[in-house]
């Protein structure tokens, strides 16, 4: 396979929403120099407060498409698109993935399987295309935030919004839940996901690309991790779903206000805020 690079430097307080939107825009893998995660001495580093990412695709319209989608959003210093010469992607980017335990559950690459703690309920998601391995700070959120609402509302019906490959989903119906509804835009995503759900042995979970409008609710339970923009521009279809409790992520710390207007002022309250670096979870009930 002939993959195209995209190398940003981007400031380095921009670096996490710059990978999360190099993952929304089809990113296959993602490299990060930063000052937690420096470079091999013969690569070349980052500038004191700046990160370089290095995302690879399988198009090279795609690489170019997710320059733009990034410089919509923030300033990029500079940049390469470049095609690589032949690598094994799979190998690479497997020595990345890091599995996490949150709460009652350990979610880990298929490959951990024998290391995997045996007093965890456990998910296993081969990273592929779609995002949500658990190791990203706005799934680990939450992933917290389903091992609670679950204990607290038992059999709860559960509606994921942005699923990626499922992983929350999957988290809240082997934690015990009852009708479970996920979606995603992405329509590769949801190919994955179903596929990632016989892998873990589950089914019943209704995987599609459904918009809201053709999702019926309520559900006890909404979980939707996706961009702070987005989370707005959902709102008014989103706050009918919610039963019970509504679980917003992928909001970055100074973009919260905003987003938790957009859901108060429809009727839901504020029932406290996680935060993890730079991201936030943003947890609302309906009164
Ligand atoms: C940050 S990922 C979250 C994946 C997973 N839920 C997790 O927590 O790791 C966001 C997902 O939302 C999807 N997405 C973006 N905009 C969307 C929309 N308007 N409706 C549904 N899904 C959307 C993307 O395709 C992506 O898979």
């Amino acid at each position: 396979m002939a993959w195209t690079s995209l190398t940003v430097d981007v400031a380095e307080r921009d670096s996490e929403l710059a990978q999360s939107l190099l993952h929304d825009a089809g990113a296959a893998g993602l490299e990060v120099r930063d000052h937690e995660q420096p470079p091999m001495p013969d690569v070349r580093a980052p500038k004191p407060g700046e990160a370089i990412l290095i995302a690879y695709f399988d198009q090279a319209d795609a690489a170019r498409s997710a320059l733009e989608l990034l410089r919509d959003e923030l300033t990029v210093q500079a940049h390469a698109v470049e095609a690589v010469v032949e690598k094994d992607w799979s190998v690479e980017w497997r020595s990345r993935v890091r599995s996490v335990t949150v709460g009652r559950l350990w979610v880990g690459p298929p490959w951990e399987k024998d290391t995997a703690p045996a007093d965890k309920v456990k998910l296993f998601i081969e990273p592929k295309m779609a995002f949500g391995t658990g190791d990203h700070p706005t799934t680990s959120l939450c992933l917290a935030a389903v091992d609670t609402l679950l204990a607290a509302y038992p059999g709860a019906s559960v509606l994921d919004v942005g699923t990626g490959t499922g992983v929350l989903a999957f988290a809240a119906k082997k934690l015990g839940a009852g009708r479970v509804v996920a979606t995603d835009n992405d329509p590769v995503a949801v190919e994955l996901a179903k596929e990632c759900a016989e892998e873990n042995g589950l089914s019943g979970i209704e995987l599609s690309g459904k918009t809201l409008d053709q999702v019926s609710g309520p559900f006890d339970v909404v979980l939707a991790n996706i961009l702070a923009n987005t989370l707005i521009e959902l709102a008014p279809k989103l706050v009918p779903l919610v039963g019970k409790r509504l679980v917003l992520a992928g909001v970055l710390t100074h973009q919260a206000a905003e987003v938790r207007r957009a859901f108060t002022e429809r009727g839901l309250v504020s029932v406290g805020d996680v935060v993890q670096g730079e991201w936030i979870r943003l947890d609302l009930a309906r009164p």
